[in-house]
């Protein structure tokens, strides 16, 4: 299926106190977090596992962060051969996903899919630039510089058979409790949560581009403030009544959020992890 990736990479990172946006923060091997992930999906392109339309990349507000940014896409764009698009974001995270998905919008009318027959006969099966045709958008954070193909390939392999959403999911290896109360006051633990039914999920989320749109702009309208509630893009498709398929994701697909991921994520880049098996690198 024609499928259109929309990174988020618009994020402040002030948790990881990196001094710049998040996703310009280099790792040990002197690449930004954005280099990485854009890696990850030329590498799911050329394993064959995407059929990749283009690329559309939300940015950080400040100028000279997103002209650095926009530097580093079309350096990605032009070495694995995709269009990359890049727009301003918001100031939550669903802000931007909403701001990227007129991009992907706008990528996915405007550019049929490499090898789509336009020259098909009249009457023939609707081709991939027919507007009927479903489209997907991989949903992906700039933060996750590690995915897997093999994380990319069980999305994509869930849309093609029909899922309108699809998320990447790990077991949850923490106890979780419930509580009330909140910092700087005391907290209370209210109850705890069965793990056997609880599970992490990550990104790329896939989905029905035309299904998304519609869940974000219902979601936009019936949660005001609720951008910041909406921490991931599957939420905005389970209250518009979608269900939401799940395929294994991988330990490696964890998302940078502190000094310390920034730690894991440079240890993961020095020689003695590389010859890990990859047993050994997924516990
Ligand atoms: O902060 P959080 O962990 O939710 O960030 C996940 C991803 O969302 C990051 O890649 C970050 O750059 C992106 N983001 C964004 N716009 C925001 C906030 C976060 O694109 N306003």
């Amino acid at each position: 299926m024609r499928t259109t990736v929309l990174i988020v990479a618009a994020g402040s990172g002030s948790r990881l106190k990196a001094g710049v946006p998040k996703a310009l923060a280099p790792l040990a091997d002197g690449r930004t977090l954005l280099e990485h992930c854009l890696e990850s999906v030329a590498a799911a392109q050329a394993a064959g596992v995407l059929e990749l339309n283009a690329v559309a990349v939300v940015l950080p507000a400040d100028p000279e962060a997103a002209a650095a940014l926009e530097q580093v896409c079309r350096a990605a764009g032009d070495r694995a051969g995709f269009t990359v698009r890049c727009v301003p974001g918001g100031a939550e995270r669903a802000d931007s996903v909403r701001a990227g998905l007129a991009a992907v919008r706008a990528l996915a009318d405007a550019e049929p899919a490499a090898g789509a027959d336009t020259d098909a006969e009249p009457g023939a099966e609707p081709g991939a630039d027919d507007p009927d045709t479903p489209h997907a958008v991989l949903v992906h954070d700039a933060a996750r510089p590690f995915v897997p193909v093999a994380v990319f390939q069980a999305v994509a392999t869930a849309l093609g058979k029909g899922a309108a959403a699809v998320v990447p999911a790990v077991p949850v290896v923490d106890t979780i409790k419930t509580v009330t109360g909140a910092a700087p006051g005391p907290e209370w633990v209210s109850g705890t949560l069965d793990r056997a039914g609880l599970r992490a999920v990550q990104t790329p989320q896939g989905f029905d581009l035309t299904a998304l749109e519609a869940a974000h702009r219902r979601a936009g309208s019936e949660v005001p403030a609720g951008a910041a509630a909406l921490t991931d893009d599957a939420m905005a498709m389970e209250a518009a009544g979608h269900p939401v398929e799940l395929v294994p994701g991988d330990p490696l697909g964890f998302k940078i959020t502190t000094r310390l991921d920034l730690m894991l994520a440079n240890a993961l880049l020095a020689p003695a992890a590389a010859a890990l098996s990859p047993q050994e690198q997924h516990p």
